[in-house]
């Protein structure tokens, strides 16, 4: 979700305003992609890298983000809406967290959508808990050096339920990854929008869903029949 800042100021407006203002967006997204029948969506909310931000804007971020949980509770229970968050969740004030986890605790039983923020999240610091959490194993013996495969690693990433994303949608022109899944979205489709966040609504949503569908999927694979060789058919 970027672009709050330029919206911002575009508008005369300070950063906060932009934030806020982004918090519509949100509601909008959340709510299509629920209706449209999305089973996961992860908003990248707050990266490990967002603290090293002004000490005044991380903290109105971090209201912001507990008036939102407060706020969407009921909605998000009203329309089956599980809410979880990803990240180094521990690094959040404590106060945040604990409205976090009550959330997470009230909506869990959702069960048309997961909604995952992205908080305090890194995706390089999210592989490096994951080999963390698996060398704890090894040493304790709990796991053989032989049994660390992928499903290994994923299985100790944030959210061992979380499915690899299908699309990535990128909003206000930027083109990188900013360490936002960089396991997950190894075969993952890239939309890019030059919408600022704050007027992202459902039909670029709708956009991004359709330049997808125009997208051929193959995964490293071969899927026409174009001989490789000379008289081999695929
Ligand atoms: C995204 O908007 C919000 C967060 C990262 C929390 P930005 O604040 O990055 O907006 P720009 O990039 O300054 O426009
Ligand atoms: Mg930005």
């Amino acid at each position: 979700m970027d672009g709050n800042g330029r919206w911002a100021r575009k508008g005369g407006l300070i950063r906060l305003k932009g934030h806020e203002s982004g918090t519509q967006s949100v509601r909008d997204i959340v709510e299509a992609a629920a209706e449209w029948g999305v089973g996961h969506l992860t908003l990248y909310a707050f990266s490990v890298e967002n603290w090293s931000r002004p000490k005044a804007e991380v903290a109105a971020l971090m209201t912001l983000l507990k008036k939102f949980l407060k706020k969407e509770r009921e909605t998000l229970l009203k329309n089956g809406i599980a809410l979880r968050g990803i990240g180094r969740l521990e690094d959040l004030p404590s106060s945040v967290l604990d409205t976090l986890r009550e959330v997470e605790k009230a909506t869990a039983h959702g069960k048309k959508m997961t909604l995952r923020l992205a908080l305090s999240y890194g995706g390089r610091q999210e592989i490096t808990d994951a080999v963390k959490a698996l060398c704890q194993d090894v040493t304790a013996g709990k796991v053989q050096a032989e049994e660390v495969t992928e499903d290994a690693i994923a299985c100790r990433l944030y959210d061992s339920e979380m499915p690899d994303p299908d699309l990535i949608i990128r909003s206000a022109g930027e083109k990188r990854l900013s360490n936002f899944l960089l396991w997950e979205a190894s075969y993952a489709e890239f939309v890019y929008s030059d919408v600022l966040w704050p007027e992202f609504r459902r039909e670029h949503l709708l956009q991004a869903f359709q330049e997808f569908h125009g997208r051929v999927r193959r995964f490293g694979k071969v899927l026409d029949d174009t001989p490789s060789l000379q008289g081999e058919t695929n």
